[in-house]
Order: structure tokens, then C-alpha cells, then sequence
């Protein structure tokens, strides 16, 4: 077998594809968010192309209360289905594609977590992963009682603490816990049961949590923070970080940093994989890729554009920005904080106008946007593997169904053409296709 080293590939499904105006698509499904033979479709051609994760991003609320922007989108969570409810759903259409949802640790408990992603494990046969987020948007406090959005470091001080509760709760029980003996009546053995009895600023959880250790030990944890609490969270407690780089010597920066904080934390540098969005226009000709970037731009209506970038800095106020001058000074919000810097240091380094930078970011909103032939974006692809700027990509195809496909048809066989993604899945379980042990339960004895 080739043990040559491969890049891992996800699907990132946001319904209607990435693009701002990519509902508005000849192609697109418009009504794809609840739509579930849309999903069903995407899951099964991308298990087909042997990718290693279909993964499905959140929100809690619905982004933003400007109303003449949010009539014009569906990119804003404005219509879609829950995604752990719909990543059970194709966990049963699907057999061997990993399955990743994301989930707060804000505006949720550790317990529900913990047992939904375990749940989802076991339904799954081993191909849960959790992305697990902070809620950088502020209008989820709305739906949840809160008078106030807690600030980035009580998030992130919240989510330090939640994580171990989960990964606590994931060990509530060793493997071979349940002998389920009909003869002698013994359902379970107490000698594995471990209740975390978790005493913490945050949290007060007894467990044991209420289903058994999951097949994969415990489901994959991701993580998406770039921000120095969000690494810091990523080193000492992710399995797979989602990266929104959009250079490469940013992305090989980020990387070699990770890979620093997880030396300090005393994990092994095989215990994390990076994998970088990746916002691809492939078409068989230049030509043909840049006439399907022109069209989607040509569709961007300008009241999304400006309310884009707004949000995309953290909420500041641009109505009374010159769109042809260049971007004022943004100040600190209490919103994200890396996506933020990035798009006011692009702007500094091209020299941007507002317009410029919003018609820029309204296609991948930031993310690193490729448009060309299967030839030169597996190049491009390739660059940013060899060079250890990523061990993978999530694709976010511009408009979907068709975006999405492109790849799979024009990308995915010259990838697999060069050696440089699989030819067919090796394993069953999320963990295998990422190369990520199983680890071990903490109480267990020898
Ligand atoms: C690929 C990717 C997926 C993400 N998915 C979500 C998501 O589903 N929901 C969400 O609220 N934030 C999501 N985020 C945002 C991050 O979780 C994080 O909140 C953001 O990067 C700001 O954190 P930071 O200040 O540590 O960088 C995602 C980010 C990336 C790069």
C-alpha cells in the first residue's frame, strides 16, 4: 500500500453554496437549506469521491437585523435545518464519509454535547466530529435570555473548561462496560463506571454520561478559532483545525505556530491535522472558470456587499464610508477577532478601496478563492501541501449542487492522478481516514 503521505479533503455544505449571491445561480438549488434530497445528493457524491468529512457550520440566530440586507441572502442562517439533526439524517444515507457539525459551547451545556456527538458516533459506526465554536454573533444572545453576548475571553474561558468537561463525560465508561449478560442478569459493570464528578467555575457535572464509550473513543474535536485563545484551545485540546488563510506564508505561519503550541502541551505532532478553506471556480478552460467567476460577481447586489464587510469586521458601522476611498480605522469589537485583522490587512497590503474589498470578499467573504483548471488549481493545492501551509482542504464551493461537483469531477481525479489524495477510503471511522488514533479512556487500567 502507498503510505506516501495524502491530503484530507472536506465538504464544507453550506446549502446554497458560499457565494453571496450564490442562491441566485441559474444551477443553484434555491431552496437547498431545507431541502434534504439536495443534502442526500451532495453526501453521496462526495463518499463517492472518497472526501474524508462532510461538515456543516451553525448559528443559533439568524446574522444580523438589517432588513434590507438579510431579505437579499441566504447565507445568513436565514432558512437552513439544524445541523446535528441533519448530519444524523445523512449519517444514514452514507457509510464511510466522516461527519462533522458545528456546536456552541455559549449557548450550550457540556451534558447535551457530550451525548449528542456520542450519539451521533455510535448511529454513525464512528464518524462523529464536533466543530466546536464559541458563537461569535452576538444575536444568538438574543435567543437565549441573555441581556449581553458574553465577551472573546469569557467565551473562550467558557469553552476551555466545557471541552474537559466533554472529553470528560466521553470516558464515563471503558469499552467492555456493558457484558449485557442475559444468563447472570448483569447489565452493566460498575467497576468500569467512572461519574466525572466535575467541581468547575463554569460547570457542575456529576455524569456518568448515559451512553457508552462511542466507537471512535471519543468523536474527532475540531476547532476554528485563529485568534491566541483560539490556538491555545486548538493545541491543548483539537484533533482537527479548520484554517480560513487565505496566503500561503500566513497559512505556513499558522501552521508551524499550531504545531509549536502542541510540543508545549506535550501532544504529538500526528494528533492534529490542519485543513484550510479552499474556494475554487475549476473549469475546464481559464476561460471557462473565469466566466463562472464574472457571472456570480455580476449578481452581488451592493446592499449585501457593504452589509457583508460590516459584519465580516465585527459589526462596525460602514454606512457612512466613502466605498471608493480607502478602509477607515476599524476599532475592536468583542466579535471574532482573526477574520477581522485579516481582511483589514489585505485591504492595507493591495491597497483596496471599500468597494474593492467587499466585491472581494463577497465570493469567499475572505476565504482563499481559487479560480482556474483542474491543472493549475491541483498545483496550487499541491504547493500548499508539500510546503506544510495545510495537511488538507475544505472545499466551500462557490454555488451548489454544480460548484460543488466541478471539484469532484474536474478536481478530485487529477488529485488522485498526482498520488496526492486517496483512491478509495482504507478505513471505516473518521479517525481512520484522518490518521488519528483512538485514545485511550483515562480510568481504564493497563
Ligand atoms: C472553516 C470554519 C468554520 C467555522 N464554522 C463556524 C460555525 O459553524 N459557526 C460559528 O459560529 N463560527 C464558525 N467559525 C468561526 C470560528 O469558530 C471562530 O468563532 C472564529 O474564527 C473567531 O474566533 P477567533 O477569534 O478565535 O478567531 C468557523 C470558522 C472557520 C474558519
Amino acid at each position: 500500500m502507498d503510505e506516501r503521505r495524502q491530503m484530507h479533503l472536506g465538504a464544507f455544505l453550506y446549502p446554497t453554496g458560499y457565494h453571496v449571491a450564490g442562491w441566485r445561480h441559474p444551477d443553484a438549488q434555491a431552496d437547498a437549506g431545507v431541502n434534504f434530497e439536495h443534502y442526500g445528493e451532495l453526501a453521496r457524491r462526495a463518499e463517492a469521491a472518497h472526501f474524508d468529512l462532510l461538515f456543516l457550520a451553525d448559528s443559533l440566530a439568524i446574522r444580523g437585523d438589517d432588513i434590507d440586507a438579510l431579505e437579499r441572502t441566504a447565507i445568513r442562517y436565514v432558512a437552513q435545518f439544524e445541523p446535528l439533526t441533519l448530519i444524523s439524517a445523512l449519517s444514514a444515507r452514507t457509510q464511510r464519509i466522516g461527519l462533522v457539525a458545528s456546536a456552541s459551547t455559549t449557548y450550550n451545556e457540556p451534558y447535551h454535547i457530550a451525548r449528542k456527538f456520542a450519539s451521533l458516533d455510535h448511529i454513525s459506526g464512528g464518524r462523529a466530529g464536533w466543530n466546536l465554536i464559541t458563537s461569535q454573533n452576538e444575536y444568538e444572545a438574543l435567543n437565549f435570555g441573555a441581556h449581553y453576548h458574553p465577551s472573546h475571553a469569557q467565551r473562550y474561558a467558557r469553552a476551555g473548561e466545557f471541552v474537559d468537561v466533554v472529553q470528560g463525560l466521553w470516558d464515563s465508561w471503558e469499552d467492555d462496560a456493558f457484558p449485557r449478560d442475559k444468563r447472570s442478569g448483569l447489565f452493566f459493570d460498575r467497576g468500569k463506571l467512572h461519574p466525572l464528578r466535575h467541581e468547575g467555575e463554569h460547570f457542575q457535572v456529576r455524569g456518568p454520561l448515559n451512553i457508552p464509550r462511542s466507537p471512535q473513543g471519543a468523536p474527532v474535536l475540531v476547532q476554528a478559532g485563529a485568534s491566541d485563545a483560539g490556538r491555545s484551545l486548538a493545541a491543548r485540546s483539537a484533533e482537527l483545525v479548520f484554517g480560513a488563510q487565505n496566503d500561503m506564508h500566513e497559512a505556513k505561519a499558522f501552521y508551524r505556530d499550531l504545531r509549536a503550541r502542541l510540543t508545549t502541551c506535550g501532544r504529538a505532532d500526528k494528533s492534529l491535522k490542519i485543513m484550510v478553506g479552499v474556494f475554487p471556480y475549476a473549469g475546464r478552460s481559464y476561460a471557462e472558470a473565469e466566466d463562472k467567476y464574472e457571472a456570480l460577481q455580476q449578481l452581488v447586489h451592493p446592499v449585501s456587499g457593504l452589509s457583508l464587510l460590516s459584519a465580516q469586521l465585527g459589526g462596525c458601522d460602514l454606512s457612512k464610508v466613502d466605498p471608493d476611498g480607502p478602509l477607515p480605522e476599524i476599532s475592536e469589537t468583542q466579535a471574532g477577532q482573526s477574520r477581522r485583522q485579516l481582511l483589514i490587512d489585505m485591504a492595507r497590503r493591495e491597497d483596496l478601496t471599500v468597494r474593492q474589498l467587499y466585491q472581494r470578499i463577497a465570493g469567499g467573504r475572505g476565504h482563499w478563492q481559487l479560480i482556474g483548471t483542474p491543472e493549475s488549481i491541483c498545483d496550487e493545492l499541491e504547493q500548499w501541501f508539500i510546503e506544510s501551509a495545510a495537511d488538507g482542504f475544505n472545499v466551500m464551493p462557490p454555488y451548489s449542487p454544480a460548484g460543488f461537483y466541478d471539484f469532484i469531477e474536474l478536481i478530485v481525479p487529477e488529485l488522485v492522478r498526482r498520488g496526492l489524495f486517496r483512491d478509495g477510503y482504507r478505513g471505516n471511522t473518521l479517525r481512520s481516514h484522518l490518521g488519528l488514533a483512538v485514545p485511550s479512556n483515562r480510568f481504564a487500567r493497563g
